[in-house]
């Protein structure tokens, strides 16, 4: 497994694998790897060059307190990274936000200003910047996310079908561990007892789904479910139906939906999803 730590040892590797005629899949991640990036690992389709990035990037946090705390450790990192087969792991040293081409007037689709949108200020431009930057430098045939970050996965489906239609992206369905809680890097800031309160959060997409199918209004789902979580200690910063397209409200028409929330549990920020 190869290590780069800059820019231009990157460029001329993935130069040489192109000219090698081999194709490329890149895994963007931001470090303290768990079973879920694992998961994202096996999806790079056989026979290609897996490039997993390490990066926690600066642009994306819009709390700088977030940004100190969001866990890292890349020496166990490169060991499962190792571990997986992957074939070159990229972990810039340092802030690289000053390498990143800042267009000018950069115009977010719509759906960018809901749900995490709307409370973390810049928080997708900062995606965008990082994620755009990897693909112009790796120009991948393939690459792997996660949808437990649906709203993310969307700008990254918007910025490959805009300027890179080469690109393949692989969806990756949410990895849940035995109780449902969906794997996140953050969960390892949690007391074993927040942790073990994070199982009402699936449980209650769930529950609310199977009422919606049953007839239910969303309104009066939404209204039971926020207090019941905010009873145990899940503050709720937004919980709503919306469409899996466009993001917009979908009231109570279930079609091409999704249950999406957010909260925080003591001050560790979760997001999870459901369809419909
Ligand atoms: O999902 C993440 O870990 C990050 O947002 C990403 C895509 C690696 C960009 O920093």
């Amino acid at each position: 497994m190869q290590i780069i730590h800059n820019k231009e040892s990157l460029i001329n590797k993935i130069r040489e694998y192109k000219s090698q005629g081999k194709k490329i899949t890149l895994i963007p991640t931001m470090g303290n790897l768990h079973q879920g990036h694992q998961v994202l690992f096996s999806k790079a389709p056989h026979n290609t060059i897996k490039v997993v990035t390490i990066y926690v990037n600066p642009l994306q946090f819009d709390s700088d307190d977030d940004y100190q705390n969001y866990p890292k450790g890349l020496k166990t990192d490169l060991e499962v990274c190792m571990q997986n087969n992957i074939t070159l792991v990229y972990a810039p040293k340092g802030d690289i936000s000053n390498d990143i081409v800042i267009e000018e007037n950069i115009d977010l689709p719509k759906f960018t200003r809901y749900l995490c949108g709307q409370k973390r200020e810049g928080h997708f431009l900062g995606v965008y910047k990082i994620v755009k930057y990897l693909f112009n430098i790796v120009n991948p045939d393939f690459a792997c996310f996660g949808k437990k970050d649906f709203q993310q996965l969307l700008l990254i489906k918007y910025i490959a079908n805009t300027y890179f239609p080469g690109i393949n992206i692989i969806d990756v369905d949410t990895v849940r561990d035995t109780n449902n809680i969906a794997l996140s890097s953050r969960l390892t800031r949690l007391s074993k007892e927040s942790l073990s309160s994070t199982i009402r959060i699936y449980e209650t997409l769930n529950s609310i789904k199977s009422e919606l199918l049953k007839g239910s209004s969303f309104v009066k789902l939404k209204e039971r479910s926020v207090d019941y979580l905010e009873a145990n200690n899940i503050h709720v910063e937004y919980l709503d139906l919306r469409s899996l397209i466009t993001l917009e409200e979908a009231s109570d028409k279930l079609k091409s939906c999704g249950i999406f929330i957010a909260c925080y549990v003591d001050d560790v920020r979760l997001i999870d999803n459901i369809e419909i």
